[in-house]
């Protein structure tokens, strides 16, 4: 398939595991230069290396824990510093606690937040404006269908969802008038 992407520059943050892994290699094969990021070294390594050798060309690793403002702040530093401009962003991390509502703490809460909507929140501050500089840009963020489908056992999970839905299309609203397409995903296990 050719999905015009050719020769463009993509980070995917979760690119180590499961649907980020999936998407860095299709972006690869699509003839992206792509940049994977999440926190486990040895994954990183791993899936960078199975994705250089399919698409046979290198891919860049940065470790980073997206909970943290100042490592969003320097794993797209590094990435910009190395291909000079990110045009595609996927953002596929982590998961949301789940459990009973009065088993759930206050760290469970704020710890499922932290990551799932505001890691996504901070990683397009960074990126989008390296994306307005040259008016183009595409970004997915991998959501989850809890957003809209509340269910007991996951509300923190639904909560960070239904706030990346709003999210998602704001920035969509907002950035569309620099070539910048923002889109949400919602993946549901079958
Ligand atoms: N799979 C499904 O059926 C499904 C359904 C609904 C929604 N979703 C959503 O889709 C997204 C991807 O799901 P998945 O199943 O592909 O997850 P996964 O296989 O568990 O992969 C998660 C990725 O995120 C990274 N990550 C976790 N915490 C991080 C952090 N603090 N900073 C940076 N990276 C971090 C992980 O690497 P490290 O742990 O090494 O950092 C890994 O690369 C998640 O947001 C999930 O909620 C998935």
């Amino acid at each position: 398939m050719d999905l015009g992407l050719k020769g463009k520059f993509a980070l995917v943050t979760g690119g180590s595991l499961g649907i980020g892994h999936a998407a860095a290699l299709a972006l690869a094969a699509e003839g992206c230069r792509v940049a994977i990021a999440a926190r486990g070294k040895e994954a990183l390594e791993q899936a960078a290396a199975k994705i250089g050798r399919a698409a046979q060309a290198e891919v860049l690793a940065v470790q980073a824990d997206c909970t943290k403002p100042e490592e969003v702040r320097r794993m797209v530093g590094k990435v910009h510093e190395r291909f000079g401009r990110i045009d595609v962003l996927v953002n596929s991390i982590g998961s949301a606690k789940s459990g009973n509502f009065l088993q759930l703490t206050e760290e469970h809460w704020r710890e499922s937040l932290e990551l799932k909507l505001f890691g996504i929140v901070r990683c397009c501050r960074e990126v989008v404006p390296h994306m307005q500089r040259h008016r183009w840009g595409r970004i997915v963020n991998v959501i989850g269908h809890r957003g809209r489908q509340p269910e007991t056992q996951a509300m923190p999970a639904g909560v960070a969802n239904a706030g990346l839905i709003n999210f998602t299309k704001a920035l969509a609203d907002e950035d569309v008038r620099d070539g910048i397409l923002v889109n949400g995903v919602s993946p549901c296990p079958m």
